[in-house]
């Protein structure tokens, strides 16, 4: 566990601005996870997008329909998907449980949570960078 302290604040030090630090773990993640279905560019348009019965939102105009500000808190519970009242049903997929699973491995449930969250906040930051 200390490595990993160790670790992460030595990436802080290097990193001049957390915020551009996690807008490009973000965009990385983006492009790994939700490009194949929202589109390289965010436009609603990746490869999966045609294969799917429900029509993929791109995801640049968001702040746009909510008065030109960034909606944070509802961004973060959407791509999480965990919150009930979200998750009803749709096909995209649940990324809390994907993220808290896969980080379970690296010291139980309280570190896998945190990890998960780090890894949707840096998602939102980098949304919120390319906001039209
Ligand atoms: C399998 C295809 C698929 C993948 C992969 C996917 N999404 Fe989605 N996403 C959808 C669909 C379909 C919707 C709209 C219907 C719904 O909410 O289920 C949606 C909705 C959203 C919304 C809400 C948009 C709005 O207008 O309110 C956000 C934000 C979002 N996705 C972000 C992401 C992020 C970030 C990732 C990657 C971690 C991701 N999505 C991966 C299919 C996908």
């Amino acid at each position: 566990m200390r490595w990993l302290m160790t670790a992460a604040a030595l990436a802080l030090a290097a990193a001049p601005n957390l915020g551009v630090a996690q807008q490009d773990l973000g965009e990385v993640e983006y492009q790994t996870a939700c490009a194949v279905c929202h589109g390289e560019s965010a436009l609603g348009n990746g490869p999966l997008a045609a294969l799917l019965k429900i029509n993929v939102p791109g995801l640049t105009g968001l702040a746009k329909a909510n008065g030109g500000v960034f909606p944070v808190m509802e961004t973060l519970q959407k791509i999480d998907g965990r919150s009930p009242l979200q998750a009803h049903g749709g096909p995209m997929p649940v990324w809390g449980d994907r993220y808290t699973a896969s980080a379970e491995a690296l010291g139980g449930p309280f570190a896998a949570e945190t990890v998960a969250r780090g890894r949707l906040l840096s998602l939102v930051y980098y949304l919120e960078s390319i906001q039209e």
